[in-house]
């Protein structure tokens, strides 16, 4: 395992360029299995999930080449097995994405069940009953899940009881291939979502209502496949202006689209700094100021984003006055919390709710990052807390971070990592 040194005290400044999004380029990556012809994506984020999708693929068979401008490409005319490996389904909860697209085009599917995380249980029910509503058999048996259908899956209407992201993408790409229409009602609705409609339809699909509550899909026999170009990541975006937020500084991000992170753009605007944003580029420009406190609901598009909760803990645990961060979307994320008040934070909690009354500093610390997120969170602590801090087990940051230390260096960070 690896950690990260960082001496804090900087003011991070200067503007660096966002990567693809991880959120869109999972889902799309399972698309690949749907087309018959080649597929090729662009703008494909460095990141240990897709290198673990992109293992995925190539375990089923599918021939995949990656050329100097890092476009993957993929062949599935060459795919083999039917059955996932369980040590990468482990790996990546967001493979079970790849349930839908192996049962539409292959007639079936066998994946490891995938467990919960730091974050929560995260049950896959929603999946489930989605393959199920298309007329898929499933099997649950010694941690499996085995799919199969006897002919072609046939649309139907299905109401999700939540607006759950992954379900709404397995139901999407199973529905793609299926005869007749399926209707999708109380889908989710963030932006990867319509990222992930565009690119199928560029590949053959035929799916209406892109950005609506109410998706439509009429089934077609077969998907060609082309070039699709990955969104940025909207998350990383939001996730560099927080660390602006955190330390007092002054951060441009490049290739981010501001229409897209509506709700987390008005928190910063509440902080007191100053914010610009062009048509792909956001700047937050806190004037040397601590940020005021603001508070935080998360819940699902468009509403603010469960993946900007624990960056903005951060913010707040620096901020002027106090604030309440209340998670709705999963069950156990507020782990950064026990960190930061490790690092001098004054939080209170009390379930999913986190009061917190901000502090003019943290002091640097030896902290333990334990998900996606809260890791990021956590380096953001530390490069504005004063002093050394020590992250541990920082592995979980380079799922969903592109060269998270290089384009914090950029911006001023005194960051190294060293193996544990
Ligand atoms: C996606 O996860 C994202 N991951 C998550 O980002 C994000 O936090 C989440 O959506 C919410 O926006 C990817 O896109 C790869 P959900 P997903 O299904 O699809 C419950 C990150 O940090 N639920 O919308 O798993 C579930 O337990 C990651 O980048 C069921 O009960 O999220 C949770 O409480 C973390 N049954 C809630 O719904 C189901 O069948 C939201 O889950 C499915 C979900």
């Amino acid at each position: 395992m690896e950690k990260l040194i960082i001496q804090g005290g900087t003011s991070l400044k200067g503007s660096l360029e966002i990567s693809g999004s991880k959120n869109s380029s999972l889902p799309i990556l399972a698309g690949m299995l749907l087309c018959e012809g080649k597929t090729t994506v662009a703008n494909l984020p460095h990141l240990q999930d897709v290198t673990t999708s992109l293992e995925l693929l190539g375990s089923l068979g599918v021939e995949l080449s990656i050329d100097e401008n890092r476009y993957v490409e993929a062949d599935t005319r060459t795919v083999h097995s039917l059955a996932t490996p369980p040590e990468l389904v482990g790996k990546m909860r967001a493979s079970i994405l790849v349930l839908g697209p192996m049962l539409s085009r292959f007639g079936e599917a066998t994946v490891s069940f995938p467990g919960g995380c730091a974050i929560g249980n995260r049950p896959i029910d929603l999946h489930i009953a989605g393959m199920e509503s298309l007329g898929a058999e499933i099997i649950i048996e010694d941690g499996f899940i085995k799919a199969s259908r006897k002919g072609r899956l046939r649309g139907a209407t299905i109401i999700l009881p939540f607006p759950s992201v992954g379900a709404t993408e397995n139901i999407i790409m199973a529905a793609t291939l299926a005869e007749g229409t399926t209707r999708i009602k109380n889908c989710a609705l963030e932006p990867e979502i319509i990222d992930l409609i565009k690119c199928l339809n560029a590949w053959g699909a035929n799916i209406s209502g892109a950005g609506t509550s109410s998706i439509v899909v009429q089934g077609v026999k077969k998907m060609d496949g082309g070039f699709f170009r990955v969104m940025s990541d909207r998350i990383e975006t939001a996730t560099y202006l927080a660390a602006a937020a955190a330390t007092s500084g002054k951060i441009r991000t490049m290739r981010a689209d501001p229409s897209n992170i509506s709700a987390v753009l008005e928190k910063f605007r509440k902080t007191g700094g100053d914010l610009t944003f062009g048509v792909d580029w956001i700047e937050l420009d806190m004037r040397g100021k601590r940020p005021k406190a603001v508070n935080i609901t998360t819940g699902p598009y468009p509403c603010f984003p469960t993946d900007m909760q624990a960056q903005f803990t951060v913010v707040n645990s620096l901020a002027i006055g106090i604030a309440q961060v209340t998670e709705t979307i999963f069950e156990n994320r507020l782990a950064q919390v026990q960190e930061l008040r490790c690092m001098g934070a004054k939080i209170a909690l009390n379930n999913n709710v986190a009061v917190i009354t901000g502090v003019p500093k943290l002091t640097g610390t030896h902290v333990m990052a334990s998900d996606l997120r809260a890791s990021a969170a956590l380096v953001i602590a530390g490069v504005a807390a004063e002093g050394e801090t020590t992250i541990d087990e920082i592995h979980h940051v380079d799922r969903g971070y592109e060269c998270f230390e290089e384009k914090l260096h950029q911006l001023g960070a005194k960051i190294t990592r060293l193996p544990s």
